[in-house]
């Protein structure tokens, strides 16, 4: 058991300022509302919520009324939008968007932004001339709200409103309402730095600080000085989130107002871990049992934990668990696993009313923790943990690990047991730990490996990078980095010191994958086997393709021979593509085979969209058939800089920076000991593991870049 203090602590959360779960307060709040009415106000924000102050103007349409025409279910979800707390400040903010050019509008998840702020635009006719682009930080969420908004608004999606997100969209030439991920924006920049298609721009969570999004604020800046220079439509932006710091966000808009839609948040009991716990999973799912002990049925508990691999494990204990006899006197336990690689239908499934004397219980990563609602909610566990990317200026590589989370984002999270009535919030972490933890995340641009962003930048046509007006500039050392290793991969030239993109580099721009894997696919003429890299980078693309069912490892593993190849996991890889595709993705066999459908069907979607850019870009699609030394070879091309090296010890160092790493169990090669090992991703849990990994020859490092390997002394085998 992991011992929590006696309930409640409630003292504490009057007196925090950041307890931004409890609507009814909040210092940064009060000091900007002044703001936003263009006077000092000084009343007190906690009698006053400022919009409930002004009544419902006629001067904006009110569409919100159920007719006879419609169906139940539609007058139903009438009466939910008319229920939503941003609909009693409908007019005032309309009034606000009308006026100012940037808007900066912060409300609690479910309080109806994002839903509904693209729908009020359009009501108005606002979208006559160009259409509304919403953007998120992840698939999953622009896919299911742009189906809400579809069904709110009765159309079909793929009309009215559609959805664009990587290698996947549902629109029309009609499309007036789209949500978009951020990269998706991004993309289309590149093409059209003034984003003239579109009247209205809305970053939403943008306190998530992606790198899409960071450098979104820029380019919608400088495309709404340059349209207002040509005299064209003005665009309109609207930045929104559920918390973040405003006054930072609104100096980089142009000191633009920040308006306020009081969420319906019920009072959370905390709990603190009395004491450092060594291990969180255990002491998550230890609480887990704690509270399902004493809940009422229905009373739904979220867990918080990391990433994917540690949630279907743990999701398989809890059920494991929950089968014991001395259970059974307490609820039915309903366990999901939610994470964003998790195929639609199974997402879904957590979004399920929990039945009579039935408890559920999510074990998610940080996706539960803003952009979705999910009823039903009573209890969070919080690990206070979550996996995110981070680059690591030595090793030149971005990794994914796990780390703490900062205050912001464990108050986001103890705020989704108080959606629906009063909740609890478990943290598996004392309270001295909670105070020194960081106040806001870090910008992910200031974690991770720039090349991506620099590569766009540059095709949108911002040629010095080092001046882009980032809301947080990276270092220096960073960009110079990114710098680099563009230049290795051929993709700009340094000339008196600007940037110029090369035609490689304005080919590698056009593919939505990172710089290092549109290096390969362009190299795939030169090396004969363009058809069999795709293959490789779309299966890369997809999560593993790989079933392994806990209770039958043995037969998985005898599946998997069949495909094994000694020459490395991506072989491998490529050869289960070109087996599925044998087959006509066949269902039957990818279970008999122990392989994810989904996700094979997934991967042959994105080999078309990128057959489609080599298409564009006039790049040969031709196969080298049973050559698989080809295909290394073209890897090599791309992914040169990530490779590692066996030292006499039998220890791998990376090349690039000298990095002890391991070759992960899950890899073909383990146990092996080739002399260089081309790897994918370093990945860090206790130690750093290499992921899906290929034998290499040293000959093939010094072809491809000669420079780069005599600086670091590899050796030709004889
Ligand atoms: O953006 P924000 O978090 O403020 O709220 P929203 O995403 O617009 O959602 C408003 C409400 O719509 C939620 O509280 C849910 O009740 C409902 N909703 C839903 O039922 N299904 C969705 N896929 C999205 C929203
Ligand atoms: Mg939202």
């Amino acid at each position: 058991m992991a011992g929590f203090l006696e309930p409640p602590i409630k003292k504490q959360k009057s007196e925090d300022n950041n307890t931004a779960f409890n609507s009814n307060q909040s210092t940064s709040q009060n000091s900007t509302n002044g703001k936003v009415n263009g006077h000092t106000n000084n009343t007190p924000v906690n009698r006053n919520p400022p919009f409930c102050k002004f009544p419902s103007s006629p001067k904006f349409n009110n569409t919100f009324d159920p007719k006879p025409r419609h169906s139940d279910h539609l007058k139903a979800l009438i009466k939910q939008r008319r229920a939503l707390p941003i609909f009693p400040v409908r007019a005032k903010l309309l009034s606000e968007l009308e006026k100012q050019d940037f808007v900066i509008l912060i409300g609690e998840t479910g309080s109806g932004k994002t839903t509904q702020i693209p729908q009020f635009l359009h009501e108005q006719r606002w979208d006559r001339k160009g259409a509304i682009c919403i953007t998120q930080p992840r698939r999953v969420a622009a896919i299911t709200i742009s189906k809400r908004v579809a069904e709110e608004m009765d159309t079909k999606l793929g009309g009215l409103v559609g959805y664009s997100v990587r290698f996947e969209e549902a629109v029309s030439q009609s499309t007036k309402l789209k949500f978009v991920t951020d990269g998706m924006l991004m993309r289309e920049a590149i093409v059209d730095p003034l984003l003239s298609k579109y009247s209205w721009i809305i970053l939403d969570e943008a306190h998530e600080r992606t790198i899409s999004t960071d450098v979104l604020f820029g380019i919608v800046k400088d495309a709404h000085k340059n349209r207002k220079a040509n005299g064209k439509d003005p665009l309109k932006v609207i930045i929104m989130s559920a918390t973040m710091d405003v006054d930072h966000f609104s100096n980089y808009f142009h000191k633009c107002p920040v308006l306020y839609v009081e969420g319906r948040q019920h009072p959370i009991d905390m709990f603190y871990a009395k004491e450092k716990q060594d291990d969180y999973v255990l002491t998550s799912m230890s609480t887990v049992f704690q509270i399902h002990k004493e809940a009422p049925p229905q009373h739904d508990i979220l867990v918080f934990l990391t990433g994917q691999e540690e949630i279907d494990s743990v999701v398989h204990t809890i059920r494991q668990i929950a089968k014991d006899s001395s259970l059974s006197e307490y609820p039915r336990l309903r366990v999901h696993p939610l994470y964003a690689a998790l195929p639609a239908h199974q997402q879904l499934e957590v979004f399920r009313a929990t039945a009579e004397g039935e408890r559920k219980v999510i074990v998610s990563t940080n996706i539960a923790e803003t952009s979705i609602t999910i009823p039903g909610i009573r209890y969070v566990v919080d690990s206070g943990r979550a996996k995110i990317r981070s680059y690591h200026p030595n090793s030149g590589f971005d990794m994914l690990k796990v780390r703490k989370i900062s205050q912001a984002q464990a108050w986001q999270r103890a705020g989704r047991a108080g959606r629906e009535a009063a909740g609890h919030c478990y943290r598996g972490f004392t309270r001295e730990e909670f105070d020194a933890l960081e106040l806001n995340p870090v910008p992910e641009i200031l974690r991770s490996n720039l090349a991506s962003v620099i590569l766009q930048l540059l095709a949108i046509g911002i040629k010095n990078v080092l001046t882009f007006d980032f809301i947080d500039k990276p270092s220096p050392e960073h960009v110079q980095e990114a710098i680099e290793q563009l230049t290795l991969l051929g993709a700009v030239t340094v000339q008196s010191e600007t940037l110029e993109l090369t035609e490689t580099g304005k080919k590698m721009a056009q593919f939505p994958l990172e710089p290092r894997y549109a290096k390969v696919i362009l190299s795939g003429p030169e090396y004969g086997c363009t058809d069999e890299v795709l293959s490789i980078i779309a299966a890369l693309s997809s999560e593993s393709v790989f079933v392994n069912p806990s209770g039958k490892r043995e037969a998985a593993a005898i599946a998997k021979r069949k495909f094994i190849s000694v020459e490395g996991d991506h072989i491998t890889l490529l050869k289960i593509i070109r087996a599925f595709k044998a087959v006509k993705s066949n269902k039957m066999w990818c279970h008999e085979n122990f392989l994810n459908f989904r996700n094979l069907t997934y991967a042959l979607e994105v080999r078309k969209q990128l057959v489609q850019v080599c298409q564009r870009c006039g790049v040969n699609i031709s196969s080298c058939q049973q050559n698989f030394d080809a295909v290394r070879r073209c890897l090599v091309a791309g992914l040169f800089t990530s490779v590692s090296e066996l030292q006499l010890d039998g220890r791998y160092l990376t090349l690039a920076a000298k990095q002890e790493a391991t070759i992960h169990p899950s890899s073909v090669l383990f146990g092996g000991k080739p002399a260089y090992v081309l790897f994918t991703e370093l990945v860090h849990t206790g130690q750093t593991y290499m992921h899906v990994n290929t034998p290499v020859d040293a000959q093939w490092l010094y072809d491809v870049a000669p420079e780069y390997f005599r600086k670091r002394h590899i050796k030709i085998n004889p």
